[in-house]
């Protein structure tokens, strides 16, 4: 009896310990007063339409062949299904197409994080070689010459505004309404305690608990929009680039990525080395890949079948379908 108070007390006190040096943030629904808008002001109906018309348009690849849509497809949970995306000119992207939902709360982009706001990142595949390939000194005169982005532009943003800057900012206007926020779990959080199933409920507390996923998914988007290698092998050092040459201590750590609506876009990981959410929490349960720079906090989990399967129906339960409607191209 001593003992098992004494060994609850010192469980309660690990956890005391775990979850004081993470500050860890509580699930929840995701709050819309919280986004951070560049200079405090939500975007205008105007401003988030021309973002959406740039977003679809083809215009912006060198070859007219390619949108951000291509690439982040609203069919394919804003990816594209494939382990490595394709560029413009046909070649293989080095990396894996994250889904875009809720960045609007993210602080931090791109795999590697090399971005800081959702502006400065939506110009980066624009010019990249191997995706858009369309130089900005080029892509601008071309927008400049459509009649259909003349009115868009001035709407938007006043009369000869047609220039880079404004181009990120509609962009990303756009992308901050894409907004999950009504799924089985957020029904759930609010008190609709039929929302959830028995299976996904006991996952909840497993990701919670045993299975120690809140360590990095946490709070309203599942993630700490911090880096970590969990353990996927391969060549690609993520964060570690943007390191002191002699520190190795994020080679092969990634951003750790938001979960809602994670069921659309498969398969997974930095390079979509897993197929399925299955596969996922399987990968978790053996501890990784042996990535020989594993973060000490992916240990294996000793999770049962049934757990393993719980755990999946809870992140079967982060989902809300989005009907995003494709926004007319001016044609000229
Ligand atoms: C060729 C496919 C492709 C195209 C086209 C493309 N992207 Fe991406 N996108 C990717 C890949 C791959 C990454 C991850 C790259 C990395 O992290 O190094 C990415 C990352 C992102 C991210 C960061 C997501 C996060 O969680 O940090 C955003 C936002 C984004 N893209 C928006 C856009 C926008 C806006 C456009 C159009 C201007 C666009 N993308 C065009 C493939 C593409
Ligand atoms: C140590 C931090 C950490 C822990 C613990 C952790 N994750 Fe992750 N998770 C990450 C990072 C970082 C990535 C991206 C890694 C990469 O691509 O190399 C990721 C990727 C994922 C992905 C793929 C997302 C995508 O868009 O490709 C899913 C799903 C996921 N984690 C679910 C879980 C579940 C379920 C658990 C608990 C069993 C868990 N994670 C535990 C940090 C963590």
């Amino acid at each position: 009896m001593y003992t098992k108070k004494l060994g609850s007390l010192s469980f309660v006190a690990t956890l005391f310990l775990i979850s004081s040096i993470f500050a860890l943030e509580p699930l929840g629904v995701p709050d819309k007063d919280e986004i951070e808008y560049p200079d405090d002001e939500e975007p205008t109906k105007e401003e988030v339409v021309l973002g959406k018309t740039l977003f679809f348009d083809t215009r912006l690849s060198i070859n007219d062949q390619q949108s951000c849509a291509s690439c982040h497809n609203p069919e394919l949970g804003f990816s594209d299904g494939l382990e490595f995306s394709l560029g413009t000119m046909g070649e293989k992207v080095g990396r894996n197409t994250p889904q875009i939902f809720n960045l609007a709360w993210n602080v931090t982009f791109f795999w590697d994080g090399r971005a800081k706001t959702l502006e400065e990142q939506a110009l980066g595949p624009i010019e990249a070689g191997g995706e858009m390939n369309m130089p900005l000194a080029t892509l601008i005169p071309k927008l400049q010459k459509v009649k259909g982005y003349q009115k868009l532009f001035t709407a938007a943003y006043g009369e000869n505004s047609i220039n880079k800057e404004n181009v990120g900012k509609a962009i990303a206007a756009f992308e901050r309404t894409i907004v999950v926020d009504d799924t089985p779990f957020d029904r759930y959080m609010k008190g609709d305690k039929n929302a959830l199933s028995p299976d996904a409920i006991n996952g909840l507390a497993l990701f919670q608990g045993k299975a120690r996923c809140i360590q990095c998914h946490d709070g309203a988007n599942f993630t700490d929009n911090s880096f970590h290698n969990i353990g996927v092998k391969g060549d690609d050092i993520g964060r570690g680039k943007f390191m002191p040459k002699n520190d190795k201590s994020l080679d092969g750590a990634f951003k750790t990525p938001g979960l809602r609506n994670i069921l659309y876009s498969a398969p997974y990981m930095h390079d979509g080395s897993e197929g399925t959410l299955e596969d996922v929490v399987r990968f978790y349960n053996k501890g990784g890949n042996g990535n020989p720079n594993t973060s000490k906090l992916i240990v294996p989990l000793n999770l049962t079948e049934k757990e393993i399967m719980d755990i999946v129906a809870f992140m079967g339960a982060l989902n809300q379908p989005l009907v995003i409607e494709r926004p007319e191209i001016p044609k000229e």
